[in-house]
């Protein structure tokens, strides 16, 4: 493909699913940037002739190409590891769909790897780019809300049978909700910092039996922070009345942000002010109409490469990539997406995850330490 630019990036993608198919469709149509190759054991050729790279049989091949500047990985979660660590000993910068592991051990790996490689690693923790999100955060940097004290995040609904049980529902290569839809606690981390300790409570519920998979459908996650801040998540598909929001209390206000009837809403006083969720009121209306046609788990996307993710979605995809294909030009990583771009926020957050699910297993409070080794 003839690029207008003398720079063209060049990528490869790995995982062309629902997700990896519209991440390389995207990144095809910059004007600067190519997707030469794919790797998918499943799913590559239709995409391979739709973007006009090649597909490449494994992930060593892949990443062995010379042509190859950056990597894509969008493989099922428990999938990333492997193919990050030889993107990045290749020398290749690594863009990692999240969660990028679902072990603490195995991200702190990916990121070391990463620097010691001086590659770029960043995790797509899609909630950072929403506008909302980032609004909010703004607010909250300039005080409007007062010091954070709380944060209660629930992303929750109720989960049918399907047609067949999705990996998203196997635990060892989705990690289960907690692991799957880390945004909420990614995004709890990056408004109080890191969790000192957690507690979570939870179980199946409503969903054992063959035709379900062997995740935990209901989640109740406690954590405490430095200052006595606390936060409240609960995640899951056992829940006949789907909740999917974020509320952060202040000292001298509040923020509501809506993921369901997509909205943020400020409080101050008696004062509210409303703005969107995403960049603008199509996005918001489009997020709003697929949840409330929604009849399964009000949270997970399954989908094929055919299928395109809605609008609200892709234009994230738009805005997440931009930003690391800026990376890729040279650009230095901003201070709002700095602890995005190495891989760091990601790991924390998989260390408080695994921090709760030592709770639930021991039945008891553990200290990130106990993960972490700090
Ligand atoms: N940020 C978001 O909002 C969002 C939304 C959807 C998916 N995701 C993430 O994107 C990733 C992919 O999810 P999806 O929805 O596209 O799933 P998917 O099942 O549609 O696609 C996964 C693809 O990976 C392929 N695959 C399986 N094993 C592989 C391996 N070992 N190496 C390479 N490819 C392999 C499969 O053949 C399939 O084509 C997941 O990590 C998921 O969490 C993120």
């Amino acid at each position: 493909m003839i690029k207008e630019n003398n720079v063209t990036i060049k990528y490869g993608v790995i995982g062309t699913g629902y997700f990896g198919a519209e991440q390389a469709r995207f990144l095809s149509e910059l004007p600067d940037a190519e997707v030469v190759a794919i790797y998918d054991p499943a799913n590559a050729a239709a995409v391979a002739a739709e973007i006009g790279a090649d597909s490449e049989p494994s992930v060593e091949a892949l990443v062995a190409r010379q042509d190859i500047d950056a990597v894509i990985v969008a493989s099922p979660n428990g999938e990333h590891y492997a193919p990050v660590l030889a993107a990045a000993r290749a020398g290749k910068d690594v863009f990692c769909e999240k969660p990028i592991a679902l072990k603490y051990d195995q991200c702190a790996e990916m990121v070391s790897t990463a620097r010691e490689a001086g590659v770029n690693f960043m995790a797509g923790h899609v909630m950072n780019f929403m506008a909302g999100i980032r609004r909010s955060k703004q607010l909250i940097n300039e005080g409007a809300i007062g010091e954070v004290l709380f944060v209660r995040a629930i992303r929750n609904g109720w989960e049918d049978v399907q047609q067949a049980i999705s990996w998203k529902k196997m635990r060892e290569l989705s990690g289960g909700h907690l692991y799957h839809h880390i945004h909420e606690l990614d995004f709890v981390q990056s408004l109080l910092g890191p969790a000192t300790q957690a507690t979570m409570v939870g179980g199946n519920v409503a969903h054992s039996g063959e035709d379900f998979g062997d995740e935990d459908d209901m989640l109740i996650i406690t954590l405490q922070f430095p200052d006595n801040r606390f936060a409240a998540i609960e995640y899951g598909s056992a829940f006949r009345w789907p909740e999917h929001y974020v509320l952060i209390q202040g000292s001298l206000g509040a923020i509501r942000i809506d993921l369901q009837e997509a909205g943020v809403t400020l409080r101050v006083g008696g004062r509210t002010e409303q703005f969107l969720l995403h960049r603008n009121e199509e996005e918001d209306a489009n997020r709003t109409a697929i949840y409330a046609g929604s009849s399964t788990d009000g949270a997970v996307q399954y989908g094929t490469p055919e299928k395109r993710p809605p609008l609200w979605l892709r234009g994230i995809i738009e805005d997440e990539l931009t930003y690391f294909h800026g990376l890729m030009n040279g650009a230095s990583p901003s201070e709002e997406f700095a602890a995005l771009s190495d891989g760091s926020a990601a790991t924390a957050a998989i260390a408080t995850a695994d921090a709760c699910t030592l709770s639930l297993r021991e039945d008891r409070k553990v200290k990130i330490s106990e993960i972490t080794g700090v």
